[in-house]
């Protein structure tokens, strides 16, 4: 038996998917724990993209079964056509999928106030995804949220929806709620069969052996708490998420895998201490292919943050590093890593937790040499040119974790493990 979490450790995008269906294949259970169609988990099988928003990638594997846990906010609609798409293309879900009834939903009420509440924010806007995740989060927290057990009590329902909407202040008529109503009903005949508590299943499995992945979404520096506010998603994405969103306590966690990039992005705003802009930036964007999977935009582009990366070490309590995206630095004459910060005169080796001041702080940088080579054919760490190898060796001193996964190209199969 054995559970392990794989967890997006800076902005996100840093290939989790990648990593959990490279990992994925003797796994019985991936669970999604946090997050929602703010996710953009993508997968290249033999060429073929497959994109997932709030279904966990474990379902490209036959054998293994795909749960979504009450920590995320799903779109039911959404989650329906999502569905829909992945069977056309081949994928199978009856008795496969479990949806934790007690999940909370996205109406088109939070995607409305999503865009609202950012056009408010004018200047000092998040940048969300306009996915409505912010103020679905909002309502759960207020305990006016609806959840997807609620769909199968269609008077409570109705209660609950003209109550969300005064409290919102939001005029309904009953046209409008018999709309909504009808939305939920066509969600509902969907997703009944997968609706129940996932949580005993979990933990049955686990004692009987399974093989377990809890797969994050976003990542560390996203973290509604501990990532960098308010500039950051509205749930938990560290590793304590796993119990709260899951049922299945961290503490059972047999091992803890942190995503990052060679390099790192951020799309939205925020600050971005190791940002670069002009032609590297623009090299890298093309390179990485560096576009949000969810929302197209433009990825901001920096050097790898030793600070950043450190910090999220300790926080998820990692065992071990997954490094993606190697294959893209090849080329570049020169590699920075952020070593270290100064503000204000002073040197610091955690990152402030105020917004203005991270946005101040200046890196302090190594310079180590890059490498020409073309990698996205190796498959061992020794056969990595040499810079290639020591880039490696200095993220795993400077956070003081081992690189024990290595990407180095989109395909599943370009991937490697180190004395895993
Ligand atoms: P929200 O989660 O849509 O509310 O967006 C809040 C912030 O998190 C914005 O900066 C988004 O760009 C960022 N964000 C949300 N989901 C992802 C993701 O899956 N990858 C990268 N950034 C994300």
């Amino acid at each position: 038996m054995s559970a392990i979490a794989i967890l997006g450790c800076m902005w996100g995008d840093e290939a989790k998917a990648k990593i959990v269906d490279y990992l994925g294949d003797t796994a019985d259970y991936v669970v999604r724990f946090q997050g929602g169609s703010n996710a953009g988990h993508t997968i290249v099988v033999e060429g073929k993209k497959y994109v997932f928003h709030a279904v966990p990638s474990g379902i490209m594997y036959p054998g293994t079964k795909c749960m979504i846990g009450c920590g995320m906010i799903i779109d039911p609609l959404g989650l329906v056509n999502e569905i829909r798409g992945l069977e056309a293309s081949g994928l199978k879900f009856d008795e496969r999928l479990f949806i934790d009834e007690k999940v909370g939903l996205v109406l088109p009420l939070h995607q409305e106030l999503d865009a609202v509440n950012e056009e408010r924010l004018a200047s000092a806007k998040i940048g969300t995804t306009g996915r409505g995740i912010g103020p679905a989060y909002a309502d759960m927290t207020a305990r006016t949220g609806i959840r997807l057990g609620d769909l199968g009590h269609p008077a409570y329902l109705k209660q609950r929806i003209k109550e969300l909407y005064d409290y919102h202040g939001q005029s309904l008529d009953s046209k409008a709620l018999k709309e909504v109503m009808a939305q939920l009903d066509e969600a509902w005949q969907v997703l009944e069969k997968y609706c129940g508590s996932i949580e005993t299943i979990l933990s049955d499995a686990y004692l009987s052996g399974a093989r377990i992945i809890f797969e994050g979404a976003q990542g560390t520096l996203l973290d509604r708490s501990w990532g960098s506010y308010p500039y950051v998603t509205s749930s938990n994405t560290i590793v304590d998420a796993v119990g709260i969103g899951s049922g299945f306590s961290s503490r059972l966690l047999d091992e803890v895998l942190g995503v990052f990039k060679s390099y790192v992005t951020r799309v939205g705003e925020g600050p971005f201490p190791t940002e670069i802009h002009g032609p590297l930036a623009d090299q890298i964007r093309a390179q990485g292919n560096e576009f949000g999977s969810t929302t197209g935009r433009p990825r901001r582009i920096g050097h790898f943050d030793a600070v950043l990366g450190a910090y999220s070490a300790r926080l998820n309590t990692l065992d071990g590093i997954a490094l993606t995206l190697l294959d893209v630095l090849s080329g570049l004459e020169e590699l920075k890593i952020c070593v270290g910060y100064e503000l204000n005169g002073k040197v610091l080796i955690t990152p402030p937790a105020h917004p203005l001041e991270l946005s101040k702080v200046e890196p302090q940088y190594v310079t180590l040499q890059g490498w020409e080579e073309d990698i996205t054919g190796v498959r061992s760490k020794e056969a990595l040119p040499a810079n290639a190898q020591i880039y490696l060796e200095a993220v795993e001193d400077l956070l003081e974790v081992p690189v024990k996964v290595v990407s180095v190209g989109k395909e599943r199969d370009q991937t490697f493990k180190i004395d895993m």
